[in-house]
């Protein structure tokens, strides 16, 4: 009998972990302290993860997670983007990074570059769709065209207004270059790829922008004046720009994917708001929010894609402290705070506390490291909290203007 309660136990906590299997988490790695991969995988297993994000394809982690059934979309790094002009070369990179680990290991998309839109440079922007369509190619070459599809991330100033989401746009200098992008990704039945922080809003606003608002804590919300819809968290907001901008170019059946969110629990004096305590709510909502299953107020029936960044806290990331807390956990694989994740010590030995600790930190040099993610607060932030203000006043007077009306007819 105490057996058979046993077995209900755990019956009883393998369905309740599979509510929360729809999360990805990035698991980037510039860093010299991070535990080897093979004892990432049960770091992943334990916050539910079923998809990770990598910024190149590292064979240690595509090798360590074999046979996990884990989903994985692996990256190639902005510097290669000229060297994949060559079909040959992109032939043989997918042969080397992709064939070759399929199908133990279920590599699902390949993201070509990182950012590059918003960096500027009109060379490596213009590589970046020929890259793309190499890697294509070289897939159905191959025959896994069916199996692994191929996107590129893009940061959210691409657009140039996101707010109120309705209004969405893209930069009008970019239309040119992200139109066919676009007409690509459709063509071949790819996501579009957005990295998407509320945490910059709040840190080039924290004087107007609500902070529950962005942590999505319980508050009023705002009321879209295009549509009327109703948003009570940044992050909504910011993926309902993004389809809104993709519609006004007439591809409003692409899927959006966020690859990358997080909040980092640590900054700089100038970087409000990086903090545990606000690490922790966004992120616990966030997995809240994602367990929920349901989308956003503008796209209610289509998948809420996120991944949550990262996994690690990674030291050598340059730029700002806040770039080198973004982690869930620290490079020990304790947690980084308390978002009910017991780091390695849970997982697959639940009910007994029988902690699992990691070897020593092993120095591990970052192999190639894609340059456009190294800094991840560039290129970002500024994305119109200007208009954020002005439709704040609007909405402020309109609700006057009909407090008075209602007045004045009681
Ligand atoms: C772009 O490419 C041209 C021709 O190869 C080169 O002369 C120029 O310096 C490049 N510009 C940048 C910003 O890299
Ligand atoms: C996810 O949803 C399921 C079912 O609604 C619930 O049992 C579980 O506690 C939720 N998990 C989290 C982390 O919210
Ligand atoms: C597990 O064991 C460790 C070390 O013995 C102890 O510090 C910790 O409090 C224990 N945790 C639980 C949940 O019992
Ligand atoms: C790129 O160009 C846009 C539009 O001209 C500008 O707003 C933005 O600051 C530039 N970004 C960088 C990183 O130079």
């Amino acid at each position: 009998m105490a057996h058979f309660t046993i077995i209900l136990f755990f019956l009883f906590h393998a369905n309740s972990a599979l509510f929360v299997s729809s999360i990805g988490i990035n698991y980037g790695q510039i860093a010299n302290n991070l535990p080897p991969p093979d004892k990432v995988v049960p770091l992943v297993k334990s916050i539910g993860a079923d998809k990770v994000k990598l910024y190149d394809a590292d064979p240690k982690v595509l090798k360590a997670f074999a046979n996990t059934n884990v989903k994985f979309i692996i990256g190639i790094g902005n510097e290669y983007l000229s060297k994949l002009q060559d079909p040959i070369v992109a032939q043989s990179w997918v042969k080397s990074n992709v064939q070759a680990y399929l199908p133990a290991t279920k590599i699902t998309s390949i993201a070509v570059g990182n950012e590059v839109l918003t960096y500027n440079d009109t060379n490596l922007s213009g590589c970046l769709l020929p890259a793309m369509q190499n890697i294509h190619t070289a897939l159905i070459n191959l025959k896994l065209d069916q199996q692994v599809t191929v996107t590129t991330p893009h940061s959210l100033a691409v657009l140039e207004t996101s707010y109120p989401p309705s209004a969405g746009a893209f930069r009008d200098d970019l239309k040119d270059c992200i139109s066919p992008i676009l007409d690509f990704l459709s063509k071949t039945c790819s996501p579009f790829l957005i990295n998407a922080y509320p945490f910059f809003a709040y840190k080039g606003n924290s004087k107007e922008v609500s902070l529950d608002f962005v942590l999505f804590q319980p508050n009023d919300g705002i009321i879209d004046s295009g549509n009327s819809l109703h948003y009570d968290n940044m992050l909504f907001a910011q993926i309902d720009a993004v389809y809104a901008a993709l519609d006004k170019l007439g591809f409003e059946k692409l899927r959006v994917q966020i690859s990358e969110t997080g909040w980092p629990s640590k900054g700089d004096d100038d970087e409000p708001g990086a903090s545990p305590e606000n690490a922790k709510k966004y992120n616990g909502n966030l997995l809240k929010v994602v367990n929920q299953t349901k989308g956003t107020p503008a796209m209610p029936n289509y998948d809420l894609n996120i991944f949550v960044f990262a996994l690690f806290n990674e030291n050598l990331k340059p730029g700002p402290t806040s770039e080198r807390n973004y982690g869930l956990f620290k490079p020990d694989g304790s947690p980084a705070y308390n978002l009910g994740f017991s780091g390695l010590s849970s997982g697959e030995n639940s009910g007994r506390n029988h902690s699992v600790t990691l070897s020593p930190p092993s120095v591990m040099l970052p192999g190639n490291p894609s340059d456009g993610y190294l800094t991840i607060s560039s290129a970002r932030g500024r994305f119109v909290w200007k208009n954020d203000i002005i439709m704040r006043i609007r909405l402020m007077l309109m609700m006057m203007v009909l407090l008075m009306v209602m007045v004045y007819n009681v």
